[in-house]
């Protein structure tokens, strides 16, 4: 990339974009049959144009057997016909257009559904080489085969292989998976594997997509010989880039391959398309090597989403962040939430307390620079939701032996508006949702929310109107200042606005010539009570003087 196309790209609308991530099954369901559906999101679309976000990003709405939430997919260019069509997909991408949102897809590249038209080709003819070659199919150790191929672990638990019988057609092998074993790893050593993705691209772009969220990107492809990974491989998140199953070399030229073809592909809107990756990584420069110019435009900050509410440590990671993507020329993709993330609220404490510094940590996520991504319900300040155990859905659950709850309690149906479930969310009776929905979020729906100066939907407004209103110009550098204990930490957002988090444990009182332009707990008297953020601005050019 030459340095005037660089200096082109700081215009680019993602560099500071704001994007609603919408779970298609738990948006609105528009059929009643109980689930989520294209035609419920694209009726209640307007939700996010209201909110001030820039763009949508649609999690997988693909034809899948749901061993994983619909990242098992059995075909990657049509639409689950429980979710709608071609056609449904069609009217919400108008319908965005009309609101001014940009749409994103998700990519899933690492696997497929079992149910692929592929695998089952693999499974059903072990003699056709060229369909086993799709996939990773290994024989087995030991004198019988009996042993796995190495000692790889699923993310979910339990080994990351599975065994398929021999017969008459051949002899009995292995295949990978590094999730659920309903979702057999590509081989992306196969050129015919990274074709079929190029195909399936062009199909989305063809069909009015502005850009794609890349699922588990850092996983596609596996160290020759697959070697074994040696004990607690996903346990220590700090390794992750030395485990031989993540973070290769060969991803860099793919995604570079992937950028350009998303720039030559014909049409596409002002400001260019998107590719954000899903890289599951700790340490912030490797992290980077995945946006160096001409690779991924942004990668989700993972580091920062699971960052408990501590200052030391959040101010950590915040400037390890802005450094990395800096070094690089990219912006920081931060995300306080997602499908697989136990709701703020609930992470950082529950109730009150929860929610007080949930409102805190969006007003600080909101202030940073670069992107924003927003995950459904997260702008209603929703707890994590129970979810009884004959109810889970979650692969995780069984997986872990029972031991992890599983994803389930984030993505339970949208409340919308009235007094009990299903909340608006369709016209299905409750018992009839997918997942569901707490009898005490009545309090929580849009329609009580909004109007409602101290709710957090008008926070989330606020704050996204505000945020557009006090953009940050590019080349901006954003220091990071507060005690080494972490009890507060501030910096500048553009020339006119200050952010100020206090994480407590006492109040922080204002030094004069401020003025507070939004607060995520009240502030009286000048004081700034603990967990709250405030956003203020400077009636004099010099910092605020934020004293304990
Ligand atoms: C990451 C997705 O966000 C998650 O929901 C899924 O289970 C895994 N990738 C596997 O596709």
């Amino acid at each position: 990339m030459t340095t005037q196309e660089q200096g082109r790209e700081q215009d680019h609308w993602w560099r500071d974009a704001v994007c609603y991530e919408l779970y298609p099954r738990s948006f609105a369901d528009g059929d009643g049959d109980g689930t989520g559906d294209l035609r419920g999101a694209t009726a209640r679309l307007d939700h996010l144009a209201r909110l001030g976000a820039d763009a949508v990003w649609l999690t997988p709405f693909y034809p899948s057997p749901l061993a994983d939430g619909g990242y098992d997919i059995s075909d990657h260019t049509a639409v689950a016909p429980e979710l709608g069509t071609l056609a449904d997909w069609h009217a919400l991408v108008a319908r965005a257009r009309s609101l001014g949102l940009r749409v994103l897809v998700d990519l899933v590249p690492n696997h497929t559904s079992a149910a692929h038209p592929w695998f089952r080709r693999a499974l059903a003819a072990p003699q056709d080489l060229r369909a086993r070659e799709r996939y990773v199919f290994r024989p087995g150790r030991g004198p019988d085969g009996l042993t796995p191929p190495n000692d790889w672990r699923s993310a979910f638990g339990g080994p990351a292989w599975t065994r398929v019988p021999g017969g008459a057609a051949g002899p009995a092998a292995w295949y990978l998976h590094l999730h659920t074993p309903d979702q057999p790893d590509l081989n992306w050593r196969n050129p015919e594997v990274a074709a079929e993705y190029e195909r399936i691209i062009r199909f989305w772009l063809d069909q009015g997509a502005d850009g794609f969220r890349v699922d588990v990107a850092h996983t596609l492809f596996k160290a020759p010989g697959l070697p074994d990974a040696g004990p607690g491989q996903h346990e220590q998140p700090d390794r992750y880039h030395l485990l031989p199953y993540y973070d290769r070399p060969e991803l860099h030229p793919l995604y570079r391959r992937w950028r350009t073809l998303l720039a030559e592909h014909p049409g596409g809107s002002r400001g260019g398309r998107l590719l954000v990756g899903e890289v599951i990584l700790t340490d912030q420069r490797r992290l980077a090597r995945y946006l160096r110019p001409g690779e991924l435009h942004q990668v989700f900050n993972h580091p920062y989403t699971e960052t408990p509410w501590d200052g030391r440590a959040l101010r950590r990671v915040i400037g390890e962040s802005l450094a990395a993507a800096r070094s690089v020329g990219a912006p920081v993709a931060w995300a306080l939430s997602s499908h697989d993330a136990v709701r703020p609220v609930t992470r950082f404490g529950g109730g009150e307390t929860g929610l007080r510094r949930a409102r805190a940590a969006a007003l600080l996520t909101l202030a940073l620079p670069g992107a924003a991504y927003l995950y459904q319900g997260e702008e209603l300040g929703l707890p994590q939701a129970p979810v009884p155990e004959d109810r889970r859905r979650d692969p995780l659950w069984p997986m872990s032996g029972h031991s992890d709850p599983g994803r389930d309690g984030c993505r339970v149906p949208l409340p919308w508006e009235g007094q009990r479930a299903p909340y608006g969310f369709g016209p299905a009776a409750p018992e009839q949702s997918w997942l569901p929905q707490p009898e005490d979020w009545a309090a929580l729906t849009v329609r009580a929310q909004q109007g409602d100066p101290g709710s957090t939907l008008e926070l989330y407004r606020a704050a996204l109107r505000l945020r557009r209103a006090h953009p940050v110009a590019a080349g901006d550098r954003c220091r990071v200042a507060g005690p080494d204990s972490g009890a507060w930490l501030t910096f500048r957002r553009g020339r006119s606005l200050r952010c100020l988090v206090n994480f407590g444990p006492g109040g922080l009182r204002l030094g004069p010539g401020h003025r507070i332009l939004l607060a995520s707990s009240p502030v009286q008297d000048g004081v700034v009570p603990p967990d709250t953020t405030v956003w203020l601005r400077p009636r004099r050019a010099q910092p605020p003087s934020a004293s304990e």
